[in-house]
């Protein structure tokens, strides 16, 4: 019997946040997870400006392992006009979909169902299924209407992550940073991951990323 491969689809829009993507790929094919991959026009800008990789049909197999350093074997990458590509339909199986970054235009269109491009008709049709759908948004400040269109999607299932990282999971170079929200964004959708290192509890006897036990039950200990 042949498997069917049903892979998550990764949309990566226009907003700053392009190494969030970055991580959740590296997740995702580490996982052994299939990926269909659709990069908006804008993307191709802020993927050259902070990742300095040029996204392009012709090249992008090259681009995307040098930037991920991931065998690409489970990678399709749709074109983002084509409306035929099989995020399109619902019909077309996938785990569910993840647009990262997610640019306030993305949201927008999402929200509306616009659909004016691949990724934004791919995160409708998630929502449609319905099928997790993460928006991992970064904007800021945000404008009501934004914080609106978000609270809608929430409320219609999706699962929105501020592109924000914690500190307590190791804040000593940006990537941790980078890993623990794209960490954070496979814990909700089930993916097993090694991306970032868990607080553990423990009552107090934590050991910090600094290495300190016991200061903090010193620290609640002592007067205030
Ligand atoms: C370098 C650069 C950085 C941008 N950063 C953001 C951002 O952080 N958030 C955002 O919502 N839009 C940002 N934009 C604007 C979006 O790219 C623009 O709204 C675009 O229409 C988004 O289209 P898309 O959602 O189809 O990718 C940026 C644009 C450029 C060129």
């Amino acid at each position: 019997m042949v498997t069917q491969r049903i892979p998550w689809v990764v949309g990566i829009s226009g907003a700053s946040g392009t190494p969030y993507a970055a991580a959740v790929l590296r997740g995702l094919l580490d996982a052994g997870e299939d990926v269909d991959l659709i990069v908006s026009r804008s993307a191709r800008l802020t993927l050259l400006d902070e990742a300095g990789i040029r996204f392009h049909q012709t090249n992008w197999r090259a681009e995307l392992k040098n930037w991920i350093v991931r065998d690409l074997d489970n990678v399709v990458n749709w074109r983002i006009d084509n409306f035929a590509a099989g995020p399109s339909s619902g019909s077309y199986r996938t785990k569910g979909a993840i647009i990262v970054p997610a640019s306030t235009a993305s949201v927008a269109g999402i929200y509306l169902g616009i659909s004016k491009d691949l990724l934004q008709r791919a995160g409708e049709v998630t929502l449609k299924e319905p099928r997790p759908l993460a928006i991992v948004v970064w904007e800021t400040p945000l404008r009501q209407a934004t914080l609106n269109q978000l609270a809608a999607l929430s409320g219609e299932g999706a699962i929105i992550f501020p592109a924000s990282p914690a500190f307590y999971a190791g804040s000593e170079s940006v990537q941790q940073l980078v890993d623990f929200v794209a960490g954070k964004v496979l814990d909700v959708l089930g993916v097993d991951h090694n991306l970032y290192r868990r607080w553990t509890g423990g009552a107090f006897t934590v050991t910090t990323q600094f290495g300190v036990m016991w200061e903090m039950e010193d620290i609640l200990d002592r007067a205030c």
